[in-house]
């Protein structure tokens, strides 16, 4: 046996360790990486071999690739100032702050001619841009365009939106839409006339960032008509979408799988029928947080009551049916539950969520982590740093594809009470970005 340890390792009566270091770097960072955290963490606790081994920052690196995203780790690689190369960067602290994400900071994007205030319309992260379409605004109206806004240089505190002039959906609030692959999909929603809709729609990137929308052919079979549902995708073919207001005025329960074709001329529509399933809501959200998985949270239930439960869409082979996540009562703080709040996947496979009302129509401007990845249960509220938004509902956010930066447009927000705002209500027109601190 190569007794290649140290004294101290002896001491430490671990032939097995003296072993263990005998293995190259390589072959046991390999190892290391197939292991949960808290397992490394013990192999660090092994000996002085180990201990030095696991600082290494290859290692730490690797493993922030791993549970935060490779996107995750560029963007931070980026942001950190030119001069330093990635090998300088400490790692290991990078990796704890993730992972101990406890505050953010927002600042406002200036353009000129963008979309007008609004609230309940559309807002995507798409091929490097922004896609915003319809919603609300003053004296109930229902907008039907479209825009379109690069993004990439938004650390110059700007933006550029541009209108798309296409044949689009009819004009419209409260509908969904939600990234699939390479194209975006947009579902139901109540019109001009205060009709809900159960129109499906396809929007595909065209020559050079010009997008345009088409209606899906669906077959005779599809969800009945809804506004204020929610809806995420599930993979690169498939959307769920849950609930929302019917026809008649009451708030549905119902659960939804759209199915697009391989060359994205048609759709269909399969109802879900799983027990238990989230109770009837609406305003609710519904996130993709990978590993098959689709986290909803809060909304408005059948009572008017606002919700703070959180259930996880298994998507899995062979699986489709909810699960109720389960919390301790300590770690449910009274102020989570909401309605019209975003719900964003960020870094790591979390969800920011912000903002929203109360069930007394109190507006917030909260940021809270939900994080339920490998078996974890944990809510966090984040400090929010420099631009303090206001409180707003009915709002809608996307993060951009590394998970550390969310985009925040529009939504309802206290007005100053004037004749002109009977309602003390405001639709807002501003965008802002949250920016993840780590
Ligand atoms: C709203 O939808 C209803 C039914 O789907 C339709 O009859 C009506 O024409 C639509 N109104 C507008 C303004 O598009
Ligand atoms: C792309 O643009 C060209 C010319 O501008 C046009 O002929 C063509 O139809 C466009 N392709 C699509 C898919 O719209
Ligand atoms: C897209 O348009 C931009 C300018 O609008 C141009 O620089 C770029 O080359 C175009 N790309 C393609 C693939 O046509
Ligand atoms: C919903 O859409 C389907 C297919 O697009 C249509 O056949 C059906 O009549 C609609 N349902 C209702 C209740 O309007
Ligand atoms: C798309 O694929 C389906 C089969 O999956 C086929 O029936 C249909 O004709 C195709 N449409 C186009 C436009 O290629």
């Amino acid at each position: 046996m190569a007794a290649s340890g140290t004294s101290t390792d002896r001491i430490n009566g671990d032939d097995a360790s003296s072993l263990i270091t005998d293995i190259s770097h390589d072959h046991l960072f390999s190892i290391l990486l197939l292991l949960p955290l808290e397992s490394i963490l013990s192999f660090a606790m092994t000996c002085k071999k180990t201990i030095t081994l696991t600082r290494s920052h290859t290692l730490w690196k690797s493993l922030c690739a791993r549970d935060w995203g490779h996107s995750t780790v560029d963007t931070i690689i980026t942001a950190s100032s030119p001069s330093s190369s990635s090998s300088s960067l400490d790692w290991n602290r990078l990796y704890q702050r993730l992972r101990n994400l406890d505050r953010v900071s927002c600042f406002e994007l200036t353009d000129t001619f963008g979309p007008s205030p609004r609230a309940s319309h559309s807002l995507n992260f798409f091929s490097g841009c922004l896609l915003l379409f319809g919603g609300g605004c003053e004296g109930g109206r229902h907008l039907d365009d479209t825009w379109i806004a690069y993004v990439g240089d938004s650390y110059k505190r700007t933006v550029t939106w541009q209108r798309i002039i296409s044949g689009g959906p009819s004009g419209r609030f409260g509908h969904s839409c939600a990234v699939i692959g390479n194209c975006l999909v947009l579902f139901g929603g109540i019109n001009d006339s205060g009709m809900r809709q159960n129109d499906t729609w396809i929007a595909q990137e065209e020559n050079n960032s010009t997008f345009s929308w088409r209606l899906l052919e669906v077959g005779p079979v599809a969800p009945p008509p809804r506004g204020a549902h929610a809806c995420c995708s599930i993979d690169n073919r498939r959307m769920l979408i849950h609930g929302g207001i019917g026809l008649s005025g009451t708030r549905l329960g119902d659960t939804w799988v759209l199915f697009l074709s391989e060359n994205l001329s048609f759709g269909t529509w399969h109802q879900t029928v799983s027990h238990p399933a989230p109770s009837p809501r609406s305003g609710h959200t519904l996130t993709s947080i990978g590993e098959s998985r689709t986290v909803l949270f809060g909304g408005r239930g059948m009572g008017y009551e606002v919700l703070d439960d959180v259930w996880y869409f298994d998507s899995s082979e062979g699986h489709l049916g909810w699960v109720a996540v389960l919390f301790e009562p300590m770690d449910i703080a009274a102020a989570l539950a909401r309605v019209g709040h975003s719900a964003s996947l960020i870094s790591g496979g979390r969800v920011l969520i912000y903002g929203g009302e109360d069930s007394y129509r109190h507006r917030k401007d909260d940021f809270w982590l939900l994080d339920i990845q490998h078996g974890r249960r944990v809510w966090r509220r984040l400090k929010c740093e420099g631009y303090q938004p206001r409180s707003r509902s009915f709002h809608r956010a996307c993060a951009d594809e590394s998970g550390c930066y969310l985009y925040v447009f529009g939504g309802m927000v206290d007005g100053i009470l004037q004749p002109a705002e009977p309602s003390g209500l405001r639709f807002d027109g501003q965008l802002f970005v949250v920016e993840l601190l780590i």
